[in-house]
């Protein structure tokens, strides 16, 4: 039986940071023996924003691509690629555009929020929306694995499949979000790790890196010196030791903090022993990567090969039903 196929996608944003690891990348990499899996580095997406400022885009691809290789997303299992190395993503784009009314992009909450509060006025970003259902729909996805955020893009995505087949007949189908189970990833103010909110751990961060943001990391504010007793379950650096820290640490630490016994400092030393530990065997595979750009450009080049095999099958029946040569 074929596979169900799948397809992810994230912007070009360069290094990724632990809030992506656990989010994202675990879940692809826990999925891609079981399903046709198109992973794709959405680099036109990352125009609709960083279009004055793009020096560091080539850079900020190769760097995520060798994040994803290294978390072990593995490239004879995934097509790994950079969506503008697929051109019949922009003509689906463009054949669906004249289907899509315009109402459907503008409701989307995130083009609302971000065209007010970026004074983003694009028609490129009008069509950022238009554009990611493209992304699922060339491939004939059947799940997108995305956070919570991403649910109006997949539901948009619906909505479109479902009109491109009643006009012209059944291609698409109806691709349904994978949501993934992980707790939100703090980062060191406490907030949402985001590189947006500059509150990230990175992947590629050194483990004296690492030691050194978690020392400043926030913690509950009414415990400020050792002997203080502490609240884990609203602290963001517990929040990390459930993570990545053995349950039974886990206990001792929760025990020891409410006591008052163990102080912030030792318990973020210990924070960062974990982590590092954890992330050792991802930061090698990335320093091998590194020195050796030319497997990871290989690796792109082909995925970008394999991914245009489905899309253009895709293309030659949606050319089929549209009477278009
Ligand atoms: N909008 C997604 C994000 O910001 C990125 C994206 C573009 C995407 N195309 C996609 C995600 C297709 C999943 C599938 O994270």
């Amino acid at each position: 039986m074929a596979k169900k196929v799948i397809l992810s996608g994230m912007q070009p944003t360069g290094r990724l940071h632990l809030g992506n690891l656990e989010g994202a990348l675990a879940n692809w990499v826990a999925l891609q023996d079981d399903y046709d899996m198109y992973c794709c580095i959405v680099d036109w997406h990352s125009l609709t924003e960083r279009y004055k400022d793009l020096a560091s885009l080539d850079d900020d691809i190769v760097q995520m691509a060798i994040d994803y290789l290294a978390a072990g997303l593995d490239p004879h299992k995934v097509a790994i690629f950079i969506q503008s190395q697929v051109k019949e993503h922009a003509e689906l784009h463009l054949l669906l555009s004249m289907i899509t009314p315009t109402p459907w992009l503008e409701r989307v909450p995130s083009y609302k929020e971000k065209s007010e509060k970026l004074g983003l006025d694009s028609y490129g970003f009008l069509g950022y929306g238009l554009l990611q259902a493209a992304d699922i729909l060339i491939y004939r996805a059947d799940f997108v694995p995305v956070g919570k955020d991403q649910l109006p893009h997949i539901e948009l995505s619906r909505e479109i499949a479902r009109r491109f087949n009643a006009l012209y007949g059944e291609i698409f189908p109806e691709p349904q979000a994978k949501l993934t189970k992980v707790p939100e990833v703090p980062g060191i103010d406490g907030n949402k790790m985001s590189k947006s909110y500059s509150n990230e751990i990175a992947i590629a961060d050194t483990p004296e890196v690492t030691a050194d943001k978690l020392k400043k990391m926030f913690t509950d504010p009414q415990k400020l010196r050792k002997g203080d007793p502490g609240r884990p379950e609203i602290c963001p650096v517990f929040t990390l030791h459930k993570i990545y820290t053995p349950q039974e640490q886990c206990d001792v630490i929760d025990r020891d903090c409410r006591s008052g016994e163990l102080g912030c400092v030792a318990d973020k030393k210990h924070l960062a022993e974990s982590i590092n530990k954890a992330l050792e065997p991802i930061r090698q595979k990335r320093r091998e990567l590194e020195a050796n750009l030319g497997y990871v450009n290989d690796v792109l080049a082909e995925g970008a090969k394999r991914a245009r095999v489905r899309a253009q099958e895709t293309m030659a029946m949606v050319r089929e039903k549209m009477h278009l040569r």
